[in-house]
């Protein structure tokens, strides 16, 4: 066997994505604009998707001034064979979008489970399955999956989430071990709770389930299982991101990078 040559020396390599192109969903606010932003500043043409219009323009008003470039894909994920066409010609896709409703079971509205079954683990799907063909033809591709603690550990009153994001982690795997060959990885990032309105939206709901008061909620239930007290912030997760996109990352395939404040050490 030979060793890999074209890998360039371990240090102080900046990511270049020149020439690449990326797609990343859920790419108006949160995670998925704090992505976007940093594959188009290692050079990526990024396609935006969201179904939030307004703030993917916001998210290419900041790309232009950071001499990034990003296209607006307004979409709702729930179209299905929208979502896979999408993907098709794209050399890194970050599957990000996601949703959160906090109800035990017993309450949780079906519709709504359905709908984040939806968007979280068979949009994802769809698109890896529009993405590969062109990844498999160049030999080359990256399959970046924001997955979460939760894709590692339940919490009460998350099932529609903990279900999409542990199933999200057999994707990824299965996507690794199909891709390898063809020189695509596919890898999820597990964060703990990030500064986003993903979060923000989740604290009422929080305080009712477990019967405290909403300003206890981030120290209590959020950060209770946390070593570290504090949200990590989008621009930490779309590193690891970009991390996994480099060329120092061909080996890491079908795992989790977990960044969680020491959450899954207990
Ligand atoms: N915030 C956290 O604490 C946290 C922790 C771990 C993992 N995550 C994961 O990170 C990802 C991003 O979350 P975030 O915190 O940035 O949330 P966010 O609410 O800030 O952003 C989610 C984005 O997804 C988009 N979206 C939702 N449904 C969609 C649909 N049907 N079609 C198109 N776009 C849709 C929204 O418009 C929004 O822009 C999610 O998969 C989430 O599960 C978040």
């Amino acid at each position: 066997m030979t060793a890999p040559s074209a890998l360039p020396a371990p240090h102080d390599t900046p990511l270049d994505l020149g020439g690449r192109t990326a797609l990343v969903t859920g790419a108006a606010g949160g995670i998925g604009r704090a992505c976007a932003l940093r594959l188009a500043a290692a050079g990526a043409k990024v396609r935006a998707v969201d179904r939030d219009a307004a703030g993917l323009e916001a998210l290419a008003a900041a790309a232009a001034d950071l001499g990034g470039a990003v296209e607006p894909h307004v979409l709702d994920l729930t179209d299905l064979d929208a979502a896979e066409s999408a993907a098709a010609g794209t050399d890194v896709l970050v599957n990000n979008a996601g949703l959160q409703l906090v109800r035990p079971i017993e309450e949780f509205p079906p519709d709504v489970f359905h709908t984040v079954l939806t968007v979280m683990l068979e949009a994802p799907f769809r698109l890896i399955r529009g993405a590969l063909p062109h990844m498999y033809g160049q030999g080359w591709g990256r399959v970046v999956n924001i997955s979460s603690v939760h894709g590692l550990r339940a919490s009460a009153y998350k099932s529609a989430y903990v279900t999409a994001k542990h199933g999200l982690e057999g994707l990824s795997k299965t996507t690794a071990l199909e891709g390898a060959s063809h020189g695509v990885t596919s890898n999820c990032v597990n964060p703990g709770y990030v500064r986003t309105a993903l979060v923000e939206k989740q604290i009422a709901d929080q305080a009712r389930a477990h019967g405290i008061p909403e300003e206890r909620v981030v120290a209590e239930v959020l950060l209770q299982d946390s070593a570290v007290k504090r949200l990590i912030e989008p621009e930490e997760v779309a590193q690891a991101v970009a991390y996994l996109c480099g060329p120092q990352a061909s080996f890491v395939t079908g795992t989790s990078l977990v960044l969680d404040g020491g959450w899954t050490a207990h």
